[in-house]
C-alpha cells in the first residue's frame, strides 16, 4: 500500500489508481472511505475482499457535484431540498438506482446510497477522477471506523487489494454521515451522523427515526438497511457502556473482577479511575467532541489488550435525541452489544456470594434469595454451559480433550486434570477466570434490563477471587450427617461415595474464616430468618 502524503501530485497518483480500478483509501469529514470506481464491478468486488464484508451490505456512492445525483438515482424534490441546503456535507440520501451503478454496489436492491462529501481532498479526487466513488468506511469489518490515517493503515497495511492511502489528517465529524432513506413512505433515517433529526426536521417534519437506531433488532426482523443488522464497531474486548454518577460507576467498575480494565471517560474524570487504563473522549456535555473521538478511543483500548472496557456514555433525553448524542449512542450502543448500565441503580443493588461445603444448603438459601428478587447465579451450572467454548483453552493446556464433534469430553478432561496436582492447579486456573469472566457477562445483561441483585453460587467462591466481584460473600454450613444425607438423595448416590466427594473439599473452618458472614443451617431458627439478619445487618454497614 502506498501512503501518500497530500502533496503536490498526490492526488493525482491517488486518481490514476482510481481509474485503474484500483481501491483507495480517502479522507471525508466522516471518517476514512475505502474507495474504488462504482461503475466497475471488478473494482467494486475489491472493496468487499479487502474489508472481509458481507456481500448483502451496500456500499454508498460518493459523488463531486450535487447534479451528478441524478446520473446515478432518481431523486424526489425533498432530495433536491436536503442536496440545496446540506450538501457537500455528511448526509447519504437512499433512491431509487438507475441502471448504470451495478447491482455489486447496491447488493442486490433497486436503490443506492448517495453522498456529496465536503473534505477538499475528496471533493478534489472524485472530481479529478470524473468518476462516482463507491466507498464504505476504511476498516476490517466489525472494527471500529478509521478518524485517521493511521487508523487504515493500522488495519489494512499488508492488504493486497488496496493500492494506497491518502493522508488527509483527522477527521472532523469522527462518525460516518447520516443515512436517510428517502423511498418507501415516510423519510426514515437509517443512521444518525452529524445531519441530525432536528435539522432533517426543517426540510422533513414528519421524519421518522428507524426502530433500529437505538434498539437491538430480533433476527427475524428484517433489515431496513442491511449495514443495521451486521455487528458494528465492536472492540475485541467485552466492552459495556456506563452511565450514573462518576463515583457510582467507578463503584460498579471496582466490583467487577481481578481483571484488566479499561475506562473511556468524559474529560476530568481521569484521576477518578485511576486503577484502570484510562482514555478520556471528551467533555460529558460536548456530544460533538465525544463523537469526534469515539472510534479512536475504542480503537486505542483494543490496543492496550485489556479483558474489558467500560464506556463512560451521557444520559439521553428528548431533546438530546434529536442532536447530535444519538449518533454517540447508535455507535456506542453496537460496540457494546446495546448493553447499557445505569451505575446509579446498580449501586443500589448487591451482589452477594454463597459459598460452603457439598450439601450445606447454598441451594436452598439461593431460592429463599430468588423469593426476594435475587438472580440467582449457579456457578457449576455457568461451567458446564460454557465448558465448549474453553475448549482452545484447554486444549491449549492438556492436549486433545474434545470428541469428534468439538465437544469437551469430560470424561478425558477429568482424567487429565486429576492425574497431578499441578494439571488440576491448572484446570482451576482456566475455569475460575472463565467463570468469573461469564459471572460477569450474565450480571451486564440482567443489569442492562433492570436487575441489579444478584446470589452468585459456588464451592470454590474464593478460590476464584468472587471476592473481588461480591459485595459480601456468605458461608453456609451444616453438621457432616446433614450434609451426607442431603447429597445422597439429591444426587442419587451412597455413602462411599458422598464421602470421597466431601474429603476432596475444603474444610468448614476454612468457609467460616473467608467469609463475610456465616450461616448456619441447621434445626435452630427457620433459615429465612437467618438470611434475613445478615440483609439487615449489610444495610446497616452500608
Ligand atoms: O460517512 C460515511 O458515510 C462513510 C464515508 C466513507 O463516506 N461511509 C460509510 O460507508 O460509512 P459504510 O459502507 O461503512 O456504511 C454505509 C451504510 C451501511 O449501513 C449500508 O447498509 C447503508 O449505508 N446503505 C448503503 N446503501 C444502502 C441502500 N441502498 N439501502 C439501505 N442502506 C444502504
Ligand atoms: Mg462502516
Amino acid at each position: 500500500m502506498q501512503i501518500l502524503k497530500n502533496e503536490a501530485g498526490d492526488i493525482a497518483v491517488a486518481v490514476e489508481e482510481l481509474k485503474k480500478g484500483n481501491v483507495v483509501a480517502i479522507p471525508t469529514e466522516t471518517v476514512y472511505g475505502l474507495a474504488a470506481n462504482a461503475l466497475d464491478p471488478e473494482a467494486v468486488s475489491k472493496i468487499f475482499k479487502a474489508k472481509g464484508r458481507p456481500s448483502d451490505n451496500p456500499l454508498i456512492v460518493h459523488i463531486a457535484d450535487a447534479s451528478d445525483m441524478e446520473k446515478f438515482a432518481i431523486p424526489n424534490e425533498i432530495a433536491y431540498k436536503l442536496a440545496e441546503k446540506f450538501w457537500p456535507g455528511p448526509l447519504t440520501m437512499i433512491l431509487p438506482k438507475r441502471d448504470c451503478i451495478p447491482t455489486a454496489v447496491t447488493a442486490g436492491l433497486d436503490t443506492v446510497a448517495i453522498r456529496m462529501p465536503e473534505h477538499p481532498v475528496a471533493r478534489e479526487i472524485i472530481s479529478q477522477s470524473g468518476l462516482p466513488l463507491a466507498a464504505p468506511s476504511a476498516n476490517i469489518s466489525g472494527k471500529p471506523s478509521p478518524t485517521s490515517a493511521q487508523h487504515v493503515i493500522d488495519d489494512f497495511r499488508e492488504n493486497p487489494y488496496v493500492a494506497a492511502i491518502i493522508d488527509g489528517g483527522k477527521c472532523k465529524c469522527g462518525v460516518e454521515s447520516t443515512v436517510l432513506s428517502l423511498c418507501n413512505g415516510t423519510p426514515c433515517l437509517l443512521r444518525p451522523g452529524f445531519v441530525t433529526a432536528d435539522m432533517l426536521r426543517t426540510v422533513i417534519p414528519n421524519l421518522k427515526i428507524a426502530e433500529a437506531v437505538l434498539k437491538e433488532l430480533p433476527n427475524s426482523e428484517k433489515a431496513l438497511s442491511p449495514g443495521l443488522k451486521h455487528k458494528h464497531y465492536a472492540p475485541k474486548a467485552r466492552t459495556v457502556c456506563i452511565k450514573g454518577l462518576c463515583e457510582n460507576a467507578l463503584k460498579y467498575v471496582k466490583l467487577d473482577g481481578n481483571i484488566k480494565k479499561t475506562v473511556i471517560c468524559f474529560n476530568g474524570e481521569e484521576a477518578v479511575f485511576a486503577g484502570c487504563n484510562v482514555i478520556p473522549y471528551g467533555k460529558s456535555d460536548d456530544f460533538e467532541e465525544l463523537a469526534e473521538n469515539l472510534f479512536d478511543a475504542l480503537r486505542q483500548a483494543d490496543a492496550l489488550d485489556c479483558e474489558k472496557i467500560y464506556v463512560r456514555i451521557p444520559e439521553i433525553d428528548e431533546k438530546s435525541v434529536n442532536g447530535v448524542l444519538l449518533a454517540v449512542y447508535n455507535r456506542l450502543l453496537r460496540a457494546a452489544s446495546f448493553t447499557v448500565i445505569d451505575c446509579d441503580s446498580a449501586a443500589k443493588g448487591l451482589v452477594i456470594g454463597v459459598t460452603g461445603q457439598s450439601g450445606a444448603g447454598k441451594g436452598t438459601l439461593c431460592k429463599i434469595l430468588e423469593n426476594k428478587g435475587f438472580f440467582h447465579i449457579d456457578t457449576d451450572k455457568v461451567w458446564h454451559d460454557m465448558i465448549d467454548e474453553c475448549a482452545p483453552k484447554l486444549e491449549a493446556v492438556f492436549g486433545k480433550v474434545t470428541d469428534k464433534n468439538g465437544r469437551v469430553d469430560r470424561k478425558i478432561l477429568g482424567e487429565k486434570a486429576f492425574s497431578s496436582e499441578e494439571n488440576l492447579k491448572k484446570l482451576n486456573e482456566i475455569a475460575h477466570k472463565s467463570i468469573m469472566a461469564k459471572v460477569s457477562e450474565i450480571m451486564d445483561e440482567n443489569r442492562s434490563k433492570g436487575i441489579f441483585n444478584f446470589a452468585v453460587d459456588g464451592a470454590a467462591l474464593f478460590e476464584a477471587g468472587a471476592k473481588a466481584n461480591c459485595d459480601f460473600i456468605i458461608a453456609v454450613t451444616a453438621d457432616w450427617n446433614s450434609r451426607l444425607d442431603r447429597v445422597k438423595k439429591r444426587d442419587g448416590i451412597d455413602d462411599k461415595r458422598a464421602e470421597a466427594r466431601f474429603s476432596g473439599q475444603k474444610s468448614e473452618e476454612f468457609y467460616i474464616q473467608n467469609a463475610d458472614f456465616t450461616i448456619i443451617n441447621d434445626d435452630i431458627g427457620s433459615l429465612e430468618a437467618k438470611i434475613e439478619a445478615v440483609l439487615a445487618e449489610n444495610c446497616k454497614l452500608k
